[in-house]
């Protein structure tokens, strides 16, 4: 993979000079819409492994071309999730949010399955649903056209004179929504990849956990100002542990494994604990049960998996923890944690207060990164920021980096 360069792309005479006097937040793309030419150059030393690959150029974490690219390659194609299942537990429970710059709505229909439109009204436009909550039927705040939660339109005042209008014409254009070990996962092309393809094999590496089957407990929202790819990054590597967190979480995590070789849109990395990864040391009496059926390592520890692009997991012995990532521009991103259990934990005595400890373990760990990450979009925005290497500790980086170079480049190669 190292060694397939992009020849088209290649000649970029001005390039370093152009680095060097700080163009960086101009030089994302060229008008046709293809990346400039020193960046898909820089791209190429992404694609590998972290023993051979370059880190992202900066310019992908602070460029408005890139991230208008991005948008376009990232979140407009290819699966995106949105979170759990039972975020919309009932019928009529809906959000309203962007994907890749496009307003969407999910909704539960009443036939209860999850639907996901363009949250765009079919008279002139106006977006339908705003925020999140439950409905009936979703109705334009504008003229009142509405429209059932099947997506249909049923209901348009003052419409009677216009010819030839059909209201089984003007329903809400509906996206592809599949939902996998109780992910939701939305895609906008009218022609989109297989699902079970883009998640590969992760039943693979997740089967020794009830991941399906478990239940959300809570739901926080948090704004930082980094870009939205450091957020999952740091989530997904040991190197930083002992610098960044040396008196909360760094000596409950052993050495990891050896990063597995997975196939689809996904990295994973596994690694044991001291007792449990899911709790400060000085709360390990409130240690909940262990899940159902967890036997050998799997027992032992915690796996961490980023869901390409926008979707970060760790599952432990008892909880998983995990956040949805929205980005807004280049420099900052919506974040959503997600903590959730097995519901015999959560029917299971004291469980209220004992899952109090486990919200702290992960709001102190965030806490903690939040600072850095914003240190390191500070240091990024520099015209002098060049990109580096990655250590042994940070495979799952460097798989999304390669993912990442992979596709923005076959962009660029297609735009040409
Ligand atoms: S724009 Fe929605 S009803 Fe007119
Ligand atoms: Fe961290």
């Amino acid at each position: 993979m190292c060694s397939d360069p992009v020849p088209a792309l290649r000649q970029c005479p001005t390039h370093s000079l152009r680095s060097q006097i700080g163009e960086r937040h101009t030089r994302g793309m060229s008008l046709d819409q293809s990346l400039d030419v020193g960046i898909a150059e820089e791209l190429t030393r992404c694609l590998g492994p972290a023993d051979v690959a370059h880190t992202l150029p900066p310019a992908c974490y602070v460029d408005d071309d890139v991230y208008a690219l991005e948008q376009q390659v990232l979140f407009r194609q290819g699966w995106v999730g949105v979170g759990r299942s039972d975020r919309w537990p009932n019928e009529g429970d809906f959000s309203a949010f962007d994907i890749g710059g496009v307003p969407v709505v999910v909704v539960r229909s009443d036939a209860g399955d999850l639907r996901a439109y363009a949250n765009s009204c079919r008279h002139r436009g106006a977006q339908v649903m705003v925020g999140e909550g439950s409905c009936s039927r979703m109705r334009c705040p504008f003229h009142y056209w509405t429209y059932g939660l099947d997506g249909r339109l049923i209901g348009a005042p003052s419409m009677s004179e216009t010819a030839n209008f059909d209201r089984a014409e003007y329903g809400m254009v509906e996206f592809s929504l599949a939902e996998r070990h109780g992910f939701v996962f939305v895609c906008l092309e009218a022609d989109p990849p297989l699902v079970d393809g883009w998640i590969g094999d992760f039943d693979t590496f997740h089967s020794p956990w009830p991941i399906a089957d478990l239940v959300s407990t809570r739901r926080r929202e948090l704004i930082v100002n980094c870009n939205w790819k450091p957020f999952a990054e740091v989530f997904n590597e040991y190197y930083h542990l002992p610098y960044v967190h040396p008196g909360s979480i760094d000596s409950t995590y052993n050495e990891p494994d050896d990063p597995e070789d997975v196939v689809g849109a996904y990295a994973t990395h596994f690694g044991t604990t001291v007792g449990t990864g899911g709790l400060l040391v000085t709360d390990l009496d409130k240690q909940l049960p262990m899940m159902a059926g967890l036997e050998g390592r799997a027992a032992e520890g915690v796996r961490y998996t980023w869901l390409f692009p926008n979707i970060i997991v760790a599952v432990g012995s008892e909880a998983m923890w995990m956040y949805e990532l929205y980005p807004d521009g280049p420099d900052r991103v919506r974040c959503f944690q997600v903590v959730c259990f097995p519901q015999s934990t959560i029917d299971s005595p004291g469980f209220a207060e004992k899952a109090e400890a486990y919200y702290e373990r992960f709001d102190v760990a965030i806490a903690e990164d939040i600072p850095v990450l914003e240190q390191q979009h500070a240091g990024l925005k520099s015209p002098f920021a060049k990109q580096g290497r990655f250590s042994y500790l940070e495979p799952s980086v460097a798989k999304f980096a390669s993912w990442y170079a992979t596709k923005l480049l076959a962009s660029s190669q297609k735009a040409k």
